[in-house]
């Protein structure tokens, strides 16, 4: 594997790209629908190059997965979601089913604040809940992804009439803070998305969701659990090959976004089980030795034939292993609930009481 050689600093990397200041944007799109954006496409393109040159530079080469999700990778992961082999939103639908009116119950909250929201399908179902318990008032679907954002932020405000919805564009790892406050609020994170962070950024986002929830908040995760390895490798590599062209989707964003020449066909899928780790990981492996020029980094990049790209972990959880994570966190599990086959689970959890002062 030749050294890769950025020859200059990338234009636009030099400023810190976080914004934890007002919103950058707020813009009424119709009655009852506001689109706040905490990432302007210069923001995207700066995170993007420094996200391709962290992780691309040098060996162990990683590429974070938020960055399958432009207007078609959010359409791939739709199809993926109805694969007979990728069981998890099924598994979330069918609790959801069963138990919405619980989760309402246990709930009665005026907003509902939804994190990597995407198309917000199986939210409806929470949604309804919400609804006839008389207290809902706003839905906040928050997404990286503008395309599903705000189709699904239109979908949703025509077929709930009263509901406000204020659709926020942002990366859930950079913009907590930026939630609306006030009231009471649900904060559901839906899909098993949690997975999709590494457990020191899985810690780094559950308290900064805690350190700005107040005592009437509570959080709904949705999280994939362990399983035979068999069935989650075949989840994460279809027969069909949709995960194969969402996964190397985010080689098309690289193409299109930083001006680069990746071969789309040079790159092959993985999905391995990491048991030591408890998680699937995506990969892609080059098929050939290969040049790739990433011109707005003025960046090249040998691979060598066999070499891997880690582009997702997704972690899969066993309940005690979740819990403590949540407690470590500053949030205590109220009430859990899983399919009827076991294979996923939604959490709803509330803020932990602070622990009693020490005594002077
Ligand atoms: N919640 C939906 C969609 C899951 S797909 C479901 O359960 O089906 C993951 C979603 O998270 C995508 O819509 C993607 O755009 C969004 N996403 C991924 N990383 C993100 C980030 N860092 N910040 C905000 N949204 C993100
Ligand atoms: C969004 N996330 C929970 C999906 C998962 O299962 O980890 C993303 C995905 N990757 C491949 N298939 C689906």
């Amino acid at each position: 594997m030749t050294p890769s050689t950025p020859t200059t600093a990338p234009a636009g990397t030099a400023e810190p790209v976080d914004s934890t200041t007002v919103p950058r944007e707020s813009v009424t799109a119709g009655p009852g629908l506001t689109v706040q954006r905490h990432v302007r496409e210069n923001d995207r393109i700066s995170a993007l190059s420094r996200d391709v040159l962290t992780g691309l530079s040098s060996p162990p080469r990683t590429l974070p997965p938020k960055w399958f999700y432009d207007a078609h990778g959010g359409l791939l992961f739709e199809e993926i979601t109805r694969l007979p082999e990728y069981y998890p939103t099924r598994c979330e639908r069918a609790i959801l089913e069963l138990h919405a009116a619980d989760i309402a119950a246990a709930s009665p909250v005026d907003t509902l604040i939804e994190l990597g929201s995407g198309s917000s399908a199986k939210t409806r179902l929470l949604l309804d809940a919400l609804r006839d318990t008389g207290t809902l008032r706003r839905f906040v679907p928050f997404d990286v992804d503008e395309t599903s954002l705000t189709s699904a932020g239109e979908a949703i405000l025509a077929d709930y009439p009263g509901l406000s919805v204020l659709a926020v564009v942002g990366d859930f790892e950079r913009h907590l803070a930026q939630l609306p406050t006030g009231g009471r609020r649900l904060i559901a994170f839906l899909g098993g998305t949690i997975g999709n962070l590494h457990p020191a950024a899985r810690h780094k986002f559950l308290t900064a969701l805690r350190d700005q929830a107040g005592p009437g908040d509570a959080l709904l995760l949705g999280t994939d659990l362990a399983k035979d390895p068999d069935r989650l490798v075949a989840a994460y590599d279809d027969g069909a090959g949709v995960t194969a062209a969402f996964n190397r989707n985010i080689l098309t964003v690289i193409n299109r976004e930083l001006d680069a020449d990746f071969d789309i066909r040079g790159f092959a899928h993985i999905a391995v089980w990491n048991a030591a780790d408890s998680w699937i990981e995506m990969r892609l492996r080059a098929v050939r030795d290969q040049r790739v020029t990433i011109r707005a980094l003025k960046l090249s990049i040998d691979f060598t034939r066999g070499e891997d790209v880690l582009t997702e972990i997704s972690a899969k959880f066993v309940p005690a292993g979740l819990d403590a994570e949540l407690q470590q966190a500053g949030w205590a599990c109220a009430a859990r609930w899983t399919d009827p086959d076991g294979a996923f689970a939604l959490t709803l959890a509330t803020p932990a009481s602070p622990p009693a002062a020490a005594p002077i």
